[in-house]
């Protein structure tokens, strides 16, 4: 399947409001060694944009670039060439950081505070007065799943992975930002804590904040993102809506018994016999008809699930297609 978009990004139905992010040719090269002779060609010709209101899903396999758009978008590093815009202000502007939440990829907390006194330190970075930090900072420990007292009382060098992720998360809520960008945030977490912080992105969305994030958990990305892109190589290959991307086909994986099997396979393709009686194959879109005749067949549907590609299926293929392009 080819990719919808080749390295920019126009949406079908682009949302009519500005893009909170927008870059335009983005590149990054490292340059390392003694002499700093050696190139590290990290993010080539970027062209994206990320609406407002919008959970945007960067993937990649490791070493892709992710790490490095994200630190290019918040001006943590210079880009190369090209340009950008966060929140209407190029790259790099301070006046939008008030406005900007940031989980990086490893976090680096001070270990011999507390996670309350590590996010007291960073709600007082952002000036937050502080009878607003004593109701917000219980407030972020509720939504991130981290109890007070291992808040107030443990210092953060006897966190677990886990505990680190969710202060992390916390303190990249404290200044309560419009756009939020998290760099792995299942990264670390039990499959309980990806549900939660599952959840804490959707309730994000919810109110309102636009939320760009890094991941490889597909699954997760394909339950919560509108949009997601994907980066190989430093070269956006792909980036959509999960319908643009993944099709909006209907056809259906359907296991059923009973009815008559010559009046089934008018609309089942692939029809299999079971020795149980069952029967499956793939429904072709236009099943009212189909549904009806098997009723009155006395036949019953046992599952029926979409069959488009899902997100990893599609992800592995395109990168395959990046790495032997001939096949
Ligand atoms: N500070 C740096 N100096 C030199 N090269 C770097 C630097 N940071 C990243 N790179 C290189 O840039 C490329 C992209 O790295 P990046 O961290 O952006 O990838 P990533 O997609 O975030 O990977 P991962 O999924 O493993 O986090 C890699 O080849 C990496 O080695
Ligand atoms: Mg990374």
């Amino acid at each position: 399947m080819n990719c919808v978009v080749n390295n920019s990004d126009h949406s079908k139905n682009p949302p009519t409001n500005q893009p909170v992010v927008l870059t335009s040719e983005l590149q990054k090269v490292y340059r390392t060694g003694f002499w700093l002779n050696q190139k590290i060609v990290s993010l080539q010709n970027c062209s994206l944009q990320v609406y407002a209101g919008e959970t945007f899903g960067l993937l990649g396999p490791n070493g892709a670039g992710k790490t490095t758009l994200l630190k290019l978008l918040l001006g943590i590093i210079r880009p190369t060439a090209g340009r950008g815009l966060l929140l209407g202000k190029p790259l790099g502007d301070r006046s939008v950081k008030q406005r900007i939440g940031y989980l990086p990829e490893n976090p680096y907390l001070y270990e011999y505070l507390t996670g309350w006194e590590f996010l007291e330190m960073a709600a007082g970075l952002f000036q937050i007065p502080a009878n607003i930090q004593r109701q917000r900072i219980p407030q972020l420990l509720e939504l991130v799943g981290l109890s007070q007292t291992d808040a107030r009382k443990k210092s953060m060098g006897r966190y677990s992975k886990g505990m680190l992720q969710r202060v992390g998360m916390a303190q990249a809520l404290i200044n309560n930002p419009d756009l939020v960008f998290l760099d792995e945030p299942m990264s670390g977490l039990d499959p309980l804590g990806r549900y939660q912080m599952r959840e804490i992105i959707l309730s994000l969305k919810a109110s309102g904040k636009t939320i760009f994030f890094n991941s490889h958990i597909l699954s997760e990305v394909e339950q919560i993102c509108d949009r997601v892109a994907i980066l190989a190589k430093g070269n956006l290959i792909c980036s959509g809506s999960l319908d643009q991307l993944l099709g909006t086909e209907t056809t259906y994986h359907i296991k059923g018994q009973g009815g008559d099997i010559e009046v089934l396979k008018k609309w089942i393709n692939n029809l299999q016999y079971e020795p149980n009686g069952s029967w499956r194959g793939l429904l072709q879109e236009d099943y009212y008809d189909f549904i009806a005749s098997l009723r009155l067949m006395g036949g019953k549907i046992i599952t029926m699930n979409l069959s488009r590609q899902s997100l990893e299926e599609f992800f592995i293929q395109q990168i395959q297609t990046q790495n032997h392009p001939l096949n």
